[in-house]
């Protein structure tokens, strides 16, 4: 199938370059020349794991191309990928790069296509971008569906290649016929929904997940003053089917360029049409506590933390990416500087992006070195290069042998026999 796909961020690409690698003909457009010029070259702007060879392959067989102009980009597609960002603005969603293209298409139809909505969007989008593609006059036919994606950060190839499942919202039996077809290589589960179900699907799904996180919050820290371990409590309480154990996992909170801006729109949402939405608006108050909780929590360990040295393992938002979108650690950070803590910093990747938005962070070239002469050791991101670290070096190395362990990879009893005053989230 020719396909296009509008907007060659995290979303876009991914996409792209695995509807090729499925033997499509895919064309990813983006309105940033640089960008465009350099995955041209081959240059790929982000680190996936697998995404780069993915990309390389399929642009050497002819079955990815990339280009800045939309008209050309999609005159020869049947199917159009809208994969541009939909970020909050003052808590509300920005949807004006999705009307620009929008616009665009509507420009430029010229013959049947199938829109399809993959960026979050708020429900009732579908109808907006109907909206505008009709003010242009009518040269050709065309269909709006929602096809949100459930990618995450890190197992993005995976997850589009084996995905639990595939929500297709369509207006009717032809856009459905179509997207199947599309996506029939992957043998999957499909949900068949209308327009509005799926676009909500999206929402609902990112910001239960979410709430999921901040209960695992709450609990951990009931746990904490209660003398109990929260990895039995969440373990027993996840082994009921109804609850599942995924996204239970206590720490220093969620980040990254999805639940936060996710939940933000929702609740926002749910205002909008008179739905009061305190149940999120609790789940989005434990996440930002939470990194105050950790900053307190460290601050409980070591007494004044003015002139004291952290060593800080972990930058990224979580494992296996280079991204820092509203990363905790930022926050936790800055906190810390604030009360004059002194930092030094590991991340196995992304120490070139923190080095852009955190300040006066001494970047180490290992664990070893934040360790060295450090008053304590915070673990910020479960990188799984830090659990398997010589810990008696570490220790060794430490001036305090202290370890907060925002992310609770380590066993409490092996950190204390090692000689460590070690502190978990919820640990006993
Ligand atoms: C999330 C969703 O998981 C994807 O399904 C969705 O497609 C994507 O957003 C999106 O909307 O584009 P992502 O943001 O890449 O994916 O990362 P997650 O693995 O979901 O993690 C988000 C944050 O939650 C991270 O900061 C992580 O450390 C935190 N987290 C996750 C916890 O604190 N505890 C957990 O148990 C799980």
């Amino acid at each position: 199938m020719n396909i296009s796909v509008i907007g060659s961020g995290y979303v876009g690409l991914v996409t792209g370059a695995c509807f090729a690698a499925l033997n499509n003909n895919v064309i990813c457009i983006d309105n940033n020349e640089e960008k465009i010029n350099k995955l041209n070259d081959l240059i790929i702007p982000i680190s996936e794991p697998g995404l780069e060879d993915l990309v390389k392959t399929n642009y050497k067989e002819k079955r990815l191309k990339f280009t800045k102009d939309t008209p050309e980009g999609i005159k020869d597609s049947e199917v159009v990928f809208i994969c541009v960002d939909t970020p909050t603005k003052e808590g509300k969603p920005d949807l004006s790069a999705v009307k620009n293209v929008a616009k665009d298409i509507g420009k430029s139809l010229n013959s049947y296509k199938l829109i399809v909505e993959k960026s979050t969007v708020p429900v009732g989008t579908g109808e907006i971008v109907e909206e505008i593609i009709k003010q242009f006059p009518k040269n050709a036919e065309f269909d709006i569906a929602s096809n949100p994606e459930f990618l995450r950060e890190g197992s993005a190839i995976k997850d589009f290649m084996y995905p639990d499942r595939i929500v297709l919202g369509t207006p009717n039996p032809r856009a459905t016929a179509i997207l199947t077809e599309l996506y029939r290589p992957l043998n999957a589960n499909f949900i068949i929904t209308g327009v509005k179900e799926a676009e909500l699907i999206k929402h609902a799904s990112n910001s239960f997940l979410a709430l999921k996180i901040s209960y695992a919050n709450d609990i951990a820290e009931v746990c904490e003053k209660k003398g109990a371990d929260v990895k039995t409590v969440l373990s027993g309480v996840g082994a009921d089917k109804r609850i599942g154990k995924e996204f239970l996992n206590p720490g220093i909170g969620y980040g990254g360029s999805c639940f936060p801006k996710d939940v933000a729109a929702f609740i926002h949402i749910q205002e909008d049409c008179g739905v009061d939405p305190s149940i999120l608006k609790a789940a989005q108050s434990r996440n930002n506590y939470q990194r105050q909780y950790f900053v307190e929590k460290t601050e409980k360990a070591l007494g004044n933390l003015e002139g004291k040295v952290l060593g800080v393992l972990g930058l990224s938002f979580k494992p296996n990416t280079d991204d820092m979108r509203s990363a905790p650690s930022i926050d936790i950070i800055n906190q810390l500087q604030s009360k004059k803590a002194l930092i030094k910093a590991y991340d196995p990747q992304a120490m070139e992006n923190a080095n852009k938005i955190l300040n006066n962070v001494q970047y180490c070239k290992d664990p070893y070195e934040v360790a060295e002469s450090a008053d304590a050791l915070l673990l910020l991101t479960e990188w799984k290069e830090f659990e398997s670290l010589d810990l008696q070096r570490i220790k060794d190395s430490l001036k305090n042998p202290i370890v907060l362990d925002g992310r609770n990879i380590y066993d409490p009893q092996r950190m204390s026999t090692v000689g460590f005053k070690y502190y978990g989230m919820g640990r006993k």
